[in-house]
C-alpha cells in the first residue's frame, strides 16, 4: 500500500502542532518532508492509506499516538561523540566521591555507556540516569547491541575491556559487557512534561535542544536546572549554546556550564 504523500497546510499545521505540544521538537515548513517522510512509515506499518484516517487514528488511540511521537523524533547518535565534556569530568573530578550523572535525551544509549566505560576505566564510582522520550530507542539501550560502525570511535583497550564481540549471526555486532550495563538506569522521561525528582552532580543534555524553539529550551533549562546541584555541571551539544536564555550556569568550556 503506497500512502498519500501530501499534506493540505490544515494537516500539516494539525500534525506539528501535536508533535510541539507533546514533545517540544518544532516540524514548521521547513521540517514538511521529514514530518511526511516520518508519517509515511507510520502509515504503512498501520496500512493506512490516507492522511485523514491516520489523523483520526492518533486521536482515538494512545498507543499510536506514542508511536507517532516517537516516529518524528531524530535519534542520530554515536559512540565517545562530543567526548571533550568526558575528558573534562575525567580530569577535572574527584573519583573517590560517587557521582550522580543524568543523560537527559540519551537516545539508544551510546551516550550513557560512553561515559560509562570511560568512568569505570578511570576507577570512578557512580550512576547514570539515562532518559529518552522515545520507547524504541529504550528498548534498543536494554538490548545494548550495536553494529560494530557504531563502535568506530571507541578505543581499542576500552573495546577489549568493556564490549563483548558477536559470534555467529551477530559477528558484525558488539554487546556492552553487564559490568558496564549495571551501572546505569533506563528510563522514559519527556523533558517538556515531567519533573525530575532527584539532584545530579553532572547532566548531559546533548543534541536534542536543537530541536526545540526558545520558550521550550527554557522550560527545559529551568528544569534540568532545578535537578543539577550547585557547583554540578551541565553540558549540551557542540553546536548548541544557552544564548538568549536566562539560567544561573557559567560557561566553563565550550557548551559546558557550571552552576554557580
Ligand atoms: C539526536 S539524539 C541525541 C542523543 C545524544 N544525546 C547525543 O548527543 O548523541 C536526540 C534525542 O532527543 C530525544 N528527545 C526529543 N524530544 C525529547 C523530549 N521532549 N524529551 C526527551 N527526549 C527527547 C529523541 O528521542 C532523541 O533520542
Amino acid at each position: 500500500m503506497v500512502p498519500e504523500t501530501k499534506l493540505s497546510p490544515e494537516q500539516h499545521q494539525k500534525l506539528s502542532r501535536i508533535v510541539y505540544k507533546e514533545s517540544g521538537i518544532v516540524l514548521n515548513e521547513k521540517k514538511y518532508n521529514l514530518l511526511v517522510a516520518r508519517l509515511a512509515k507510520r502509515m504503512r506499518i498501520k496500512k493506512i492509506s490516507r492522511v485523514s484516517d491516520y489523523i483520526r487514528l492518533i486521536s482515538t488511540s494512545p498507543d499510536e499516538f506514542i508511536e507517532f511521537i516517537d516516529a518524528t523524533t531524530t535519534n542520530h547518535t554515536y559512540f565517545f561523540r562530543e567526548n571533550k565534556h568526558c575528558e573534562f569530568i575525567i580530569k577535572t573530578m574527584d573519583n573517590t566521591k560517587p557521582l550522580k550523572i543524568w543523560s537527559a535525551a540519551s537516545s539508544s544509549g551510546e551516550e550513557p555507556f560512553s561515559i560509562a566505560v570511560q568512568l569505570l576505566s578511570n576507577l570512578f564510582s557512580f550512576t547514570i540516569y539515562a532518559t529518552d522520550i522515545s520507547g524504541s530507542v529504550l528498548r534498543q539501550c536494554q538490548k545494548a547491541i550495536y553494529p560494530k560502525e557504531r563502535v568506530k570511535n571507541v578505543p581499542l583497550s576500552i573495546l577489549h575491556t568493556y564490549f563483548q564481540k558477536g559470534t555467529g549471526k551477530w559477528q558484525d555486532h558488539v554487546k556492552v559487557k553487564s559490568k558496564v550495563q549495571q551501572n546505569i538506569t533506563f528510563e522514559k522521561f519527556n523533558l517538556l512534561s515531567d519533573t525530575p525528582v532527584e539532584t545530579f552532580d553532572i547532566i548531559f543534555c546533548r543534541n536534542v535542544m536543537i530541536y526545540f524553539d526558545t520558550p521550550t529550551r527554557q522550560k527545559v533549562v529551568n528544569s534540568l536546572g532545578r535537578a543539577l546541584k550547585s557547583g554540578g555541571y551541565f553540558f549540551v551539544g557542540l553546536s548548541e549554546n544557552l544564548h538568549g536564555l536566562e539560567h544561573n550556569l557559567s560557561l566553563v568550556l565550550p557548551s559546558g556550564y557550571k552552576k554557580k
